[in-house]
Parts: C-alpha cells; sequence; structure tokens
C-alpha cells in the first residue's frame, strides 16, 4: 500500500449501518474514493445469471472469472465497475442476486479475484471500504478498522425499510429470517468468513444516529492526521 494513502476499513453484517456510514465517512473529507466491496460480489453474481452459470459449479464460475473482464473507474468519489462493457445498475439490488450473491461469495476462486481487485484500487486514492473482511484480509495493515453492528431486529427493520423502496414490500419477519440467514452464511463459510478483525473497533449502532458513528470515525482519522481538522 502506498505511505501516502489511506484506508478505512468499515466491516459489519448486513444493514449494520456500513454504507450510509462510509459514504458519509467519505463525503465529509476532501478526497477519500467510497468502495462498496459487496458490489462486486453482486457483480459477478448478475454476470452467472446472465450467462447461466450455475452459481453453485465452482468450475463453471472460475471459467467465468477467467473470460470476464471487470473494469473498474471512480465517479462521483465512488469506485464503480463494468462487466464487459456493461454496467449492470440497479439490477445488482434485485431479489435474483440477493438470493444467490451468498453462494458466490463463499467461493475462494471469487474471494480471490475480487479481493486482488479491491487491494488495485489504493491505486485510485485513499479510501473508505465496506465489506466483510476489509480489515480481516483484504487491508490487514490499515490502522483504520471498524466493525459495525447493530441488532438483528434493527437490521432487519433497515433493510425492509431499503426493500421497500425497492420492492413495494416490507415484510420485516421474512426479512428478519433471510438476513439471519445470509447472516449465517457469511460467517461459517470456509474462506474469509464474516469476523471481528484484529484491532477494529467494535461499534453497536442499535439506537445510535449514524451521524454519532461517522463522528467516531472521523475523530480517529483526526487523531492520526490523516484528515486535517478543517476537512470535517
Ligand atoms: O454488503 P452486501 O449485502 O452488498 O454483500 C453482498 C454479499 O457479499 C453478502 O453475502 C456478503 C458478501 N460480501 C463478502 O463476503 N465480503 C465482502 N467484503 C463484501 C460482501
Amino acid at each position: 500500500m502506498n505511505k501516502e494513502i489511506t484506508v478505512v476499513a468499515v466491516d459489519g453484517p448486513s444493514a449494520s449501518g456500513k454504507s450510509t456510514v462510509s459514504r458519509r465517512v467519505a463525503a465529509a473529507t476532501k478526497d477519500f474514493i467510497y468502495v462498496d466491496s459487496g458490489s462486486l460480489y453482486r457483480g459477478v453474481t448478475w454476470k452467472c445469471i446472465r450467462e447461466g452459470v450455475d452459481v453453485r459449479d465452482t468450475q463453471e464460475v472460475t471459467n467465468l472469472l477467467i473470460r470476464m473482464n471487470m473494469e473498474l473507474f471512480v465517479e462521483n468519489r465512488a469506485v464503480r465497475y463494468r462487466i464487459d462493457g456493461v454496467d449492470p445498475g440497479q439490477e445488482i439490488r434485485g431479489a435474483a442476486v440477493r438470493e444467490s450473491v451468498a453462494e458466490i461469495a463463499a467461493q475462494q476462486p471469487v474471494r480471490v479475484y475480487i479481493v486482488e481487485k479491491l487491494r488495485t484500487m489504493a491505486a485510485f486514492g485513499s479510501l473508505v471500504m465496506e465489506g466483510r473482511d476489509i480489515g480481516s484480509v483484504v487491508f490487514p495493515d490499515t490502522p483504520f478498522k471498524y466493525y459495525l453492528d447493530a441488532d438483528p431486529e434493527e437490521r432487519a427493520r433497515r433493510r425492509s425499510a431499503e426493500i421497500k423502496v425497492s420492492e413495494g414490500t416490507d415484510d420485516v419477519g421474512a426479512v428478519l429470517n433471510a438476513l439471519k440467514r445470509r447472516d449465517r452464511k457469511d460467517a461459517t463459510r470456509a474462506t474469509s468468513p464474516l469476523q471481528i478483525a484484529l484491532g477494529a473497533k467494535i461499534i453497536n449502532s442499535t439506537g445510535m444516529g449514524i451521524e454519532e458513528v461517522v463522528q467516531v470515525i472521523l475523530d480517529d482519522l483526526r487523531a492520526a492526521g490523516a484528515i486535517p481538522p478543517a476537512e470535517a
């Protein structure tokens, strides 16, 4: 990692507030770039579905990874990508991708491929990267590691509010069950399971305002001289 570059790793389970917090931390600085690492796993899942690749067949998935081209670029201070020239857009947030992404994210060749992509992003500049293994695997040397958590019920409420906006349904009970299933899959998989990285600061955001969480991170960055006092 370039000495001038700062990486803020924000890990935690789904709907723990990672996206909102990470985006706001990046926005409060002058030049940090926001990265949603989960969107890359979603992108690979989207491509499998599009190509008719069985997401449970690691060999087929690996062959797809070899022949596809995931091209990264920065837009509005966020890293985005195209796969074989196509921006999947909101399709990566749809039900088909949501149901299969944990299966894809559990496969070793996929993790190797995505971790490599995520590391190359340091060439773009300082990053606020959210995910599950950013502090533990992708950038284990960064001093800025955060593990965001919230009670499952609170997370299910947040996620169902998001789904309501995109799909017109808001069954909190069903969302809670799906979320617990996915958490279990993410936490028990053999490769890079969701875990609290060594040295990570744990923040339970249940009942905590987003701004409070953002401030904890900005204060740390300021105290370490990673951002000037005037930036936030
Ligand atoms: O954060 P998200 O819901 O968009 O993540 C989608 C899936 O990818 C989810 O099953 C967890 C997985 N993921 C991962 O394994 N490692 C990451 N760094 C980010 C996401």
